[in-house]
């Protein structure tokens, strides 16, 4: 049965409510795609995007879903993202991103809703600004290509965790520049990259972190965290960095500055987000690689590029136009927040009374597969973004979920552009690769792709052609 006709949103004095068109009916009257797990189950894990457009396809924005024991409510489309990413302050964080509180701090941003979450983005926006991450960047290209023919001397290197160790190792040298071994930098690196990927895993997350193996790693990164921030709230001679900065707006901001807070702040400027700038490395890598033709277009462009003039790199077309359908074709993250989304007050959508508390599923990505928007929507094509006259397109509007949206948009999505792009530049301009694997078919969606959780050796070979 198609849904009834949209009611439309209204935003008042920050307010999110429905014009009530008609008497809305009741939850149960909502679609109902699967009752039952194990009817989505082998189809989540094999072929999420698939799953997700066949419910589209069969009820539109909005179904009944049973999701890992839960049931939910699927919300899909573009317009949803519009909505959902227009009503950030109405959803729950600190529920939906719990793991993030539990394993860092009550302060951690992932898990903030409202003008506390304002408050925290206010003091931490300005060392991720595109003036920042710029400032940062000859330093960053340096320190890489000196690492990478580190790694082009030795048989093979495990590729993901040499990108995470050294994205984190530049940013504890960088952004926060405190005297830490390469070791302690090492382990806080494989702390986040195992803790990014229990987060989704609901209550069986009690489990995978109560490991001592990983109970030992992540204790030891929080002492880290909290140590530097205690430190430099006690220095008289403090380096003039990121930390130095933070410490400034908080003290404009608070009378007292909590050292769990600036525990969470130290993470933020060292540690988050590693493993998706690593993902986007990789798998840009894989397809420049992998996809036919595409590494001799690359390399005809960066070889003409003098390798130095950063400005000049974030120019050129073909580099600009695989970015764009690498973020369409491989997203890292699929869905509004960890886990679902809980509304903190009634609302309706399209003629139906929603109630607070109810787990919706926020499948944000959806759009970016969709081929009323991008024929043939799995195929990477990064001509689909060129415009005839030779400029790139942009994303259809509100297709776009590969940093999310609204409020809680990444804080990184600068950071993870600029340094993304220009390090697999580097290195396809310098080394041939082997053993790197080739991108799935049909994406399984960041850390539901367990390639990347395996060793993977590969070798950097200097190019001689
Ligand atoms: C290519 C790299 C990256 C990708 C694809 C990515 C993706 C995302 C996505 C999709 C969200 C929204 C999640 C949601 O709505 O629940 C997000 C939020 C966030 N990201 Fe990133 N991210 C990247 C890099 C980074 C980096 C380098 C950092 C380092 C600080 C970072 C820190 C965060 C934080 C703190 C949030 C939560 C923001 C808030 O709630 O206000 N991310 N990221």
């Amino acid at each position: 049965m198609p849904n009834p006709a949209p009611a439309k949103f209204l935003m008042q004095n920050g307010m999110c409510f429905a014009q009530m068109a008609s008497v809305s009916l009741p939850l149960s009257e909502i679609p109902q795609f699967s009752a039952d797990d194990e009817d989505v189950l082998p189809e989540l894990l094999e072929d999420p995007i698939g799953l997700y457009l066949r419910i589209y396809r069969r009820h539109g924005a909005l179904c009944r879903i049973r999701l890992g024991g839960t049931d939910a409510l699927f919300m899909g489309g573009l317009e949803v993202n519009h909505k959902i990413w227009r009503t950030s302050h109405m959803w729950d964080y600190a529920r939906s991103n719990i793991a993030f509180k539990e394993q860092i701090a009550d302060d951690h941003l992932d898990s903030l809703a409202g003008p506390a979450h304002q408050k925290k983005r206010k003091i931490l926006q300005p060392m991720f600004s595109m003036e920042m991450v710029m400032r940062f960047l000859p330093a960053l290209n340096q320190y890489f290509l000196a690492t990478m023919e580190e790694w082009s001397r030795r048989e093979s290197v495990d590729f993901m965790r040499c990108w995470l160790n050294h994205l984190c190792r530049f940013r504890f040298r960088s952004f926060v520049q405190e005297p830490v071994s390469n070791e302690q930098i090492d382990r806080a690196a494989e702390w986040q990259f195992q803790f990014i990927h229990g987060i989704a895993l609901g209550e069986a997350r009690h489990q995978y972190y109560a490991r001592p193996e990983y109970v030992a790693i992540h204790d030891e990164a929080m002492e880290l965290f909290k140590g530097i921030g205690k430190a430099r709230l006690e220095a008289t001679d403090a380096p003039a960095d990121c930390l130095t900065a933070v410490i400034e707006n908080r003290r404009g901001l608070d009378s007292e500055i909590d050292l769990e807070a600036l525990k969470d702040d130290v993470y933020m400027l060292t540690v988050a987000g590693i493993d998706n700038i690593a993902n986007f490395i990789i798998t840009l890598l894989s397809d420049i690689i992998h996809q036919p033709g595409l590494l001799e277009k690359v390399r005809a462009e960066i070889d003409e590029w003098d390798g130095e003039d950063l400005r000049a790199f974030s120019q050129l077309p073909v580099m600009k136009a695989i970015v764009l359908e690498s973020q369409r074709v491989r997203p890292q993250v699929v869905a509004t927040t960890a886990s679902f989304l809980y509304p903190m007050e009634s609302f309706e959508f399209e003629g139906y009374e929603i109630p607070a508390d109810t787990p919706v599923f926020h499948p944000m990505i959806l759009g970016q597969f969709l081929e009323e928007h991008y024929a043939d929507p799995f195929k990477f094509d990064e001509t689909r973004f060129w415009e005839e006259e030779g400029g790139l397109k942009k994303f259809v509007a509100r297709t776009h979920g590969f940093f999310g949206g609204g409020a809680h948009l990444c804080i990184g999505k600068n950071l993870g552009l600029l340094q993304g792009p220009l390090l697999v530049a580097q290195l396809l301009k310098r080394y041939d690769l082997e053993g790197l694997p080739k991108p799935l078919d049909r994406p399984k969606v960041g850390r539901r792709d367990t390639t990347y959780l395996q060793k993977m050796p590969v070798r950097l070979v200097p190019r001689t052609s």
